[in-house]
């Protein structure tokens, strides 16, 4: 029986993992650095083979980047260098720091506790120099690893019930999340860290997309099993979570094969591989709250995909959900094509690395206005239908911000204002909201992602609950894209769950905090 429409293991999950201030003093866990998972997944047996590692200067305005998308019946298939180009700039290897306990590989995108539990695989047809498979990136080497010869897209095409952009790709990347390699920290909370930390990934491929002139498209609707078959993964540590279908061709047939097979058939069709991994620890903890979540969130049959996947809201011109302003409001003021900041989508990636430190000096109010219009114009992923439907809401508190007065907000993404819900200077309150943090209390700005779950699960069940994280992490990636394209400061953040509903109450009744992100002028930014 499917469990997914019953959302009762989505709000069991949410409320056993809120953050409170009892909570974080009452947890006993504690770091345990000799038994620190590896940060990459190793198949000892297969050599990988190495891509080019010259990054494209594809020359496009990070800003335009983030905010755009190819239209989707745009033909064309990446090459070898394109795809290096995407994997580099979105799960490769940018710095490297040594410590005492051994050395960070810190990555494109940022990552909770930078512990990069997102591995990326391709299915693909033929492409210019790379043969049709299924192949594993493996971030260290650089390289990719075939762990399949031929072309299994129609096995991607079938377990998403013929998405028309899974059917129509010449790639596909399926990202999967790793429980253990950040459990080891998080417990439990790690299933949230899989939507932001693969969504911060998928900001930054999305932009490269763009850059390349491929059409991409996120797709939440699979059935599991047929995906985590085909990729070989042992599914009570590694699942599949999101995937990206990447360029367009028209020749491919978007008809299912009829009759249609069945989940049972498909899995038939795809051997086990068996090949041997290096464990990732001495020891690992189950946290089994997490692997009942991606249960009761997992797809059954082809049928049930097809059926989750459509309109985001009953009322199609309801893209926002949020109630016309009641309070005060300020226009933004974003810059135009013609005078925003045309620093390259490369160039902004590898400037990017969370802030450590916040200067307390003001933003101006153009900036921040550039940065929620640019990161809101809308990600094309099958949850988000029509196009510009967005499940997340932003409330900000505004410190420092040039022509704002401080204080709390909520922004209007349709009108391109702010409402005012309460002046004053909130910079202690942030700090507390912020799991008691410094960055938020001396940020310029802190940008809540909040949604009301009620709704949400009542159209997608449990696996709204992937679908709300994930946006809100493709969100703050391009929040943190906007903010260092304007050469300010970003980082992630975590909160005081039900502190913060209450914060932003009574605007932001019944609604969850899903994410946050601070922005500011960074005391050291690389250039
Ligand atoms: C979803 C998310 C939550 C984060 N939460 C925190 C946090 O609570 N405190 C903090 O200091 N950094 C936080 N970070 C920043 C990460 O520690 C940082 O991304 C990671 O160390 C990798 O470094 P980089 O972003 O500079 O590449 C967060 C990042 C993300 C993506």
């Amino acid at each position: 029986m499917p469990t997914n429409a019953n959302a009762e293991a989505a709000w069991t999950y949410h409320e056993a993992t809120k953050h409170s201030y009892t909570s974080v003093r009452t947890n006993p866990h504690f770091l345990d650095f000799a038994n620190q998972p590896l940060p990459f997944k190793v198949y000892p047996a297969l050599e990988p083979s190495r891509m080019p590692t010259e990054v494209r200067q594809t020359g496009v305005a990070a800003l335009s980047a983030i905010a755009a998308s190819i239209p989707v019946q745009t033909n064309i298939a990446p090459d070898l260098q394109a795809v290096a180009q995407l994997l580099y700039l979105s799960a490769g290897i940018t710095r490297q720091r040594k410590y005492s306990g051994g050395e960070i590989y810190f990555r494109a995108a940022a990552c909770t506790g930078a512990l990069y539990e997102v591995e990326l695989y391709l299915v693909c047809g033929d492409l210019a120099n790379l043969p049709a498979g299924v192949y594993h990136f493996a971030p260290a080497e650089f390289g990719l690893r075939r762990l399949r010869a031929g072309d299994y897209r129609s096995v991607l095409v079938d377990a998403t019930g013929s998405e028309p952009a899974i059917a129509h790709a010449p790639l596909t990347i399926v990202c999967t999340c790793t429980y253990w390699r950040n459990a080891w920290k998080y417990q439990a909370r790690t299933y949230r860290h899989f939507g932001w930390d693969n969504g911060t990934l998928l900001a930054n491929l999305l932009a490269v997309a763009t850059a390349l002139g491929l059409p991409a498209k996120v797709v939440c609707g699979f059935v599991d099993a047929t995906v985590n078959r085909l990729l070989d993964v042992d599914s009570q540590r590694e699942v599949a979570f999101s995937l990206v279908a990447l360029g367009h061709d028209s020749g491919l047939s978007a008809q299912p094969a009829s009759p249609s097979p069945t989940a049972t058939q498909v899995l038939a069709d795809v051997s086990p591989l068996g090949f041997e991994t290096v464990p990732l620890s001495r020891d690992e903890i189950d946290y089994p709250l997490m692997r009942e979540m991606h249960a009761a969130s997992s797809l059954d049959s082809a049928e049930e995909v097809a059926a989750w996947r459509g309109r985001t809201a009953p009322d199609p011109t309801n893209t926002t959900g949020c109630p016309p302003p009641a309070g005060p409001i300020i226009q933004l003021t974003p810059l135009s094509d013609a005078e925003m900041p045309r620093d390259p989508i490369e160039q902004v990636i590898l400037r990017r690395g969370s802030s450590r430190q916040f200067a307390r000096t003001p933003i101006s109010l153009t900036q921040l206005s550039t940065m929620l219009d640019r990161a809101t114009r809308g990600i094309p992923a099958d949850f988000l239908n029509p196009f510009g439907s967005q499940l997340n809401h932003l409330y900000l508190i505004v410190h420092a911000v040039e022509g704002l007065e401080s204080g709390a907000y909520v922004f209007h993404r349709d009108r391109k204002v702010l409402e005012c819900l309460k002046r004053g200077n909130f910079r202690d309150e942030a700090g507390y909201l912020g799991l008691e943090q410094q960055l938020p209390a001396d940020a310029a700005v802190d940008i809540f992602f909040m949604a009301d779950l009620r709704p949400i699960f009542d159209r997608f069940g449990n696996r709204g609950y992937r679908a709300v994280q994930l946006e809100a992490g493709i969100l703050g990636g391009k929040l943190y894209l906007a903010a260092y394209a304007q050469r300010l400061g970003a980082t992630g953040l975590t909160f005081y769950d039900d502190d913060v509903s209450r914060f932003f109450s009574p605007h932001a009744e019944g609604k969850s905090a899903i994410f946050l992100v601070a922005v500011g002028n960074s005391t050291k930014l690389r250039q």
